[in-house]
């Protein structure tokens, strides 16, 4: 026997079932279930750890349907946790930065509150100055969610079901909402979301993990960032869009090419300093109405990089600014200014009290389906 088939033989005996053997204890526990703790009104909330084959890790709550943890590797394979957030139920309860959360009904703000819808006034629980943000006072980020753990063809699973009632934080419907999250094979999260309501509504529904793909430095700043967007919306003092639709070409908006997240942050810019940084949503460029790519993120040290994909119209790009050193996160660390990026896809905030936006109305008998992917890798 040559030595070539000699050393075919020995790796098909010994090295080929290794690695399947390694394969399936990755693959025997896909999601593992543990008790995250109780709410402080008793409710028993869990934590999902999704592994897929590549032996990436994300774990989600029931609590808020947070995001608690992304596990991924660096360009040397080094594994870090790429997203903000605490180490326990507590820190979530307490919670006013929306780390990791499911964002709903209405992600970002509502002008004064107040829309209208078929000729009836509706007016929401304000929270944000004379506005109502993220759903208001008792958004979809406090709410205790019903679990199931699935086996999606592309990877581990969980579903996450929500009844929102009629006129909760002053929203008309009965609506219910399931969220999917996948960690497939790709090393991708996906999210999958879909509703349907008793009675015409608005909805506008998101993820806002805050991340930061080199933990270890303090802040996003020089992290490179694409949006494809020609456009965004311009906001007031209250952080309300205008209604413009406003061209990047020439102004610190502009990361049609990748650009370093903190390059023109400081600038002199009537908008960077109503936003006091980022805090703008993005008008994506679309071709169709399919997933298509909206934003890329490279963080130079580690190599790590982000892809975010969606069919939702727009993306919030915030910067951390009201983070003030003042929260403690995972491991106690001080999470000061900047020291993360949400990219939230969504429709655009104020959309009820702006006809010319995309309508982000729903119907009985309609049912509302969005899908955004963060895409993990390094190079
Ligand atoms: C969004 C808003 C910001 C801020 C954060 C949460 O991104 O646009 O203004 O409220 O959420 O702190």
């Amino acid at each position: 026997m040559s030595t070539w088939i000699r050393l075919f033989a020995v790796a098909t005996i010994f090295i080929v079932p290794l690695l399947s053997w390694e394969r399936s204890a990755v693959l025997a526990k896909p999601t593992e279930k543990t008790s995250f703790g109780k709410t402080p009104d008793g409710q028993n909330v869990d934590l999902y750890t999704l592994t897929n084959q590549n032996g990436m890790q994300v774990a989600i709550t029931n609590f808020g349907g947070i995001v608690v943890r992304i596990q991924t590797v660096d360009r040397q394979g080094k594994t870090d946790d790429v997203v903000l957030g605490y180490d326990s139920l507590d820190g979530y309860v307490n919670d006013t930065a929306y780390f990791g959360a499911v964002i709903g009904r209405y992600g970002n703000r509502i002008a004064l509150g107040k829309f209208t819808l078929d000729g009836a006034r509706y007016t929401l629980a304000r929270n944000n100055g004379e506005n109502s943000l993220h759903g208001g006072i008792k958004g979809f980020n406090k709410a205790v969610w019903q679990a199931r753990e699935m086996a999606a063809e592309d990877g581990p699973s969980v579903e996450l079901t929500y009844l929102s009632k009629d006129g909760e934080e002053g929203y008309p419907g009965n609506l219910s909402v399931k969220v999917l999250y996948t960690l497939t094979d790709r090393n991708e999260l996906k999210i999958d979301y879909t509703a349907t309501t008793d009675k015409k509504t608005v909805l506008n529904l998101t993820n806002h993990s805050y991340f930061n793909l080199n933990p270890a430095g303090s802040d996003v700043l020089q992290h490179l960032l694409m949006i494809q967007a020609d456009k965004f919306t311009p906001v007031d003092a209250g952080l309300i869009p205008t209604g413009e639709l406003r061209s990047v070409a020439g102004t610190p908006f502009d990361f049609r090419k990748p650009t370093a997240i903190g390059a023109r942050i400081e600038q002199e810019d009537e908008q960077l300093k109503l936003g006091k940084g980022y805090d703008h949503n993005f008008v994506l460029n679309r071709k169709g109405k399919g997933m298509e790519l909206a934003a890329r993120v490279v963080e130079p040290t580690t190599g790590r990089v982000l892809e975010v994909l969606t069919d939702e119209p727009g993306v919030q790009f915030y910067t951390g600014n009201f983070l003030d050193g003042t929260v403690r996160g995972k491991g106690g660390k001080a999470y000061g200014r900047r020291s993360a990026f949400c990219l939230e896809t969504q429709h655009f905030p104020d959309s009820p009290n702006h006809p010319k936006f995309p309508s982000t109305e729903l119907k009985p008998g309609e049912k509302y389906q969005t899908t955004t992917i963060y895409r993990f890798g390094a190079q």
